[in-house]
C-alpha cells in the first residue's frame, strides 16, 4: 500500500488527478471504476480542465460507478448518474454509451443485481478504481455489516450514511433508504485502487481502516488484502499516521 500525504484537499485533488491521468495516458482502453460524493469533486473538475486543454483523451475511456440511489432516474439532481453527468461526463469525451451505473428506477432488485454484475463482468476488469471513504467505513455503500459481499447489491443505508448524506438533500427524509451498490468482491478484484480521502471527520475510521482489524463492520479495512492500493488524503484525514 502506498500512502500519499498532501496538504489539503486542493493537493490531495491534485495528486489523484495525476493518478487517473498517468492511468489514462498509458492505457487508453482504460476501465475506470468511479465515486460519487464529495471527495472527488476536486478531481473531476481538474480531470475536465485537463480534458479542456487538450491534455486528457477519454474517447476509448469505459467507466463504471460504485453506486445508485434506488429510486432516483438519471433526471433527479440527486441521483448519481446527475451528478457524474454534471462533475465529470459533460465535459470530458467519454463515449456516452461507455458510462454505466446502477439502475435506479430498476422495477426487480435481483435482476438488477444481476445485470449490473453481468455488466462488470463483460467491460471488466477494472483497471483503476477510485474510493471514497464513509464516515462509517463504507465503500462504495457496503455498510459495516456481518460479511463482505461479493457482488452487486441492494443495500439498506444506515442511519450514519443517510445522515451524512442529508447535506445534498433538502432533509434528511428526502435521502432514499436503500442503494444499489457494487460488492466489495468487485471492488477487490480492481487491479489497483485509489482511495481519496479527506478532512479531519475522516482521520479515526481511516486510521481503523488501514491500521485496525480486517473486519466487515469495517469494510474499508478489507483494503489491507488488496495488492495494489493507493492511498491519497490530505494532512487532516491523515493526523493518527
Ligand atoms: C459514493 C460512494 C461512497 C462515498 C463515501 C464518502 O459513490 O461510493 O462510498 O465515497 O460515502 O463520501 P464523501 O466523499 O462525500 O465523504
Amino acid at each position: 500500500m502506498q500512502i500519499y500525504r498532501r496538504e489539503n484537499y486542493e493537493a490531495m485533488s491534485r495528486q489523484a488527478a495525476d493518478i487517473l491521468a498517468e492511468q489514462i495516458i498509458s492505457k487508453p482502453d482504460s476501465v475506470l471504476g468511479l465515486a460519487t460524493g464529495s471527495s472527488p469533486i476536486g478531481l473531476y473538475r481538474l480531470l475536465s480542465d485537463r480534458h479542456r486543454a487538450g491534455e486528457l483523451d477519454f474517447s476509448r475511456v469505459t467507466t463504471v460507478n460504485l453506486d445508485e440511489y434506488k429510486g432516483l432516474g438519471p433526471s433527479n439532481p440527486r441521483s448519481y448518474r446527475y451528478f457524474m453527468q454534471e462533475n465529470l461526463f459533460d465535459h470530458v469525451n467519454i463515449p456516452a454509451d461507455r458510462s454505466f451505473l446502477p439502475d435506479g428506477l430498476a422495477a426487480d432488485d435481483a435482476a438488477e443485481c444481476a445485470r449490473y454484475d453481468a455488466l462488470l463482468e463483460a467491460v471488466g476488469p477494472i483497471d483503476l478504481q477510485l474510493l471514497g471513504l464513509g464516515n462509517n467505513g463504507h465503500i462504495g455503500f457496503n455498510e459495516p455489516g456481518d460479511f463482505f459481499s461479493a457482488g452487486t447489491h441492494c443495500v439498506a443505508l444506515s442511519e450514519s450514511t443517510c445522515a451524512a448524506n442529508s447535506r445534498f438533500f433538502a432533509c434528511e427524509s428526502e435521502v432514499p433508504r436503500f442503494a444499489y451498490t457494487m460488492g466489495i468482491g468487485s471492488i477487490m478484484h480492481a487491479r489497483r485502487i485509489l482511495l481519496i480521502v479527506s478532512g479531519e471527520a475522516k482521520a479515526e475510521i481511516l486510521h481503523k481502516a488501514l491500521k485496525g482489524p480486517i473486519t466487515p463492520w469495517v469494510p474499508a479495512s478489507v483494503l489491507q488484502l488488496h495488492r495494489d492500493v493507493v492511498v491519497v488524503g490530505d494532512d487532516a484525514a491523515l493526523a493518527l499516521f
